[in-house]
């Protein structure tokens, strides 16, 4: 372990300065353990600026090729939340005056997972507050905040104090998460977005984990997607995801479970931004495609019992009514208007089966792409995205079809944008002979 001054490019880095990041750079590179106090000085020194992006990104790549163990995953994921604020919940209280239980949800991210719309309000029916901090789009996978944006009026940006009220009034909250939250992770991953290190299981568990366990959330379901529309595409790896951050969650003493679900395909039949919020209206009235519903039932049912309450019936609350009453005030907290004309896309264009069969495949990276590209989702940070583009979806896998049936409807405000769509899904969609099947199980595995 050295003990000399910093060699980083950094301007900001001191001369005395705890260790050398070459070094912790090399021990990561000869498949070496860091100490907890070279991680600990590695993220504090990172978010100060005291190591250069360039050296944190070869560390990333070192971690994503060689590993880390529990410990350095655990004391990696305690730094990041160290580096900034942590949440409180516990003067929420219930009406016999006893601390109220808060439960979240965290997905990996998919493609039409709208899932957080219905399920926060529908969570809070029984109870439990739902602290749901989400994000914005980034490449082919939506972003809550971007959904819920296209209601008019509603506000993403809540002060800490705005939440707590919210939570305590409604009983749900999504909103934008504060920058006070996990700094070092908001810079980490700008950084591995830009250098191919996404996708290192220790970097993505420590990542999700810090945020939501310096978010002060007493227990969380984590629904980790696997398939082509998914970071994780094989089902070995998205395990090991979940593995890890059960476990981080777990020595963290957040009350922690994950769902293994599908992702090879979209959820519902819309991908974007007002259409999806569009859908998630069908579900909390009753209706709305099964998938989607199946699958935050599901959820709530993981959340209320780890939140401990487990004689609830969530199918029951979004058939009468009870979700979309807490729906409606939880858009009103946040400015927007729940019954307002969501905004629609001035272009449309349809695809069509090209014969009839059973549609076996749609593919969720094709649609996920296709939306993306139709202005849904944005390619860079500062990209404003299209309320009303995406792409809805006529038939799921599974469904019969016939030659010159409408498959698909794509949705922009700017038509020279539907080539590039069109190529993105132009094998997206397999139709094999009547009486085949497609392979589909939603709920893969429950990890505890
Ligand atoms: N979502 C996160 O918050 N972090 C990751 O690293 C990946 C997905």
């Amino acid at each position: 372990m050295s003990q000399t001054t910093s060699t980083t490019g950094g301007n900001a880095a001191s001369n005395a300065e705890a260790f050398d990041a070459v070094d912790i750079i090399r021990t990561k590179r000869d498949k070496g353990v860091l100490s907890a106090a070279q991680i600990d000085w590695t993220i504090d020194a990172y978010t100060r600026g005291a190591i250069a992006d360039e050296q944190m990104a070869a560390l990333n790549m070192a971690i994503l090729l060689n590993g880390m163990n529990r410990e350095e995953i655990s004391r990696w994921t305690a730094a990041m939340i160290a580096s900034g604020e942590r949440m409180d919940f516990s003067s929420l209280r219930r009406p016999d005056g006893g601390v109220k239980a808060t439960s979240d949800k965290h997905s990996t991210g998919g493609v039409g997972d709208k899932i957080t719309l219905p399920l926060a309000p529908l969570v809070a029916v029984f109870g439990v507050a739902v602290p749901q901090l989400s994000g914005r789009g980034l490449g082919h996978t939506g972003g809550t905040l971007d959904k819920l944006e296209a209601i008019p009026g509603w506000r993403a940006d809540l002060s800490n104090e705005e939440m707590l009220a919210q939570l305590q009034d409604v009983g749900a909250v999504i909103c934008a998460a504060g920058a006070g939250l996990a700094p070092a992770d908001k810079k980490l991953y700008a950084l591995r977005d830009v250098t191919g290190t996404v996708e290192a299981i220790p970097l993505i568990a420590s990542s999700i984990m810090s945020k939501k366990i310096a978010e002060g959330t007493g227990s969380l379901v984590l629904d980790v997607k696997v398939g082509s529309g998914a970071f994780m595409k094989d089902e070995a790896r998205a395990r090991e995801l979940a593995e890890t951050m059960v476990a981080l969650g777990k020595d963290a003493g957040v009350n922690t479970v994950a769902l293994l679900t599908n992702m090879n395909t979209p959820l519902g039949l819309t991908a974007g931004n007002a259409i999806e919020v569009e859908e998630s209206v069908e579900v909390l009235a009753g209706g709305g495609p099964e998938d989607v519903v199946e699958l935050t039932v599901r959820l709530a049912e993981e959340m209320l019992a780890c939140a401990g309450v487990h004689d609830a019936d969530p199918r029951a609350a979004l058939r009468d009514g009870r979700a979309m009453d807490v729906w409606n005030r939880m858009i009103e907290a946040q400015g927007g208007d729940p019954r307002a004309k969501l905004p629609v896309a001035k272009e449309s264009e349809t695809i069509y089966a090209p014969a009839d069969g059973v549609l076996v495949e749609l593919d969720a990276m094709a649609v996920g792409v296709a939306a993306w590209r139709l202005g849904a989702g944005r390619a860079r940070k500062e990209d404003q995205v299209q309320a009303g583009a995406g792409v809805r979806m006529h038939a799921k896998p599974g469904a019969t079809v016939r030659a010159g049936e409408p498959l698909m409807t794509l949705l922009t405000d700017t038509p020279e944008k539907f080539d590039r769509a069109k190529e993105a899904l132009e094998h997206a969609a397999v139709i094999a002979p009547e009486g085949s099947r497609p392979a589909q199980q939603l709920i893969i595995d429950r990890i505890a």
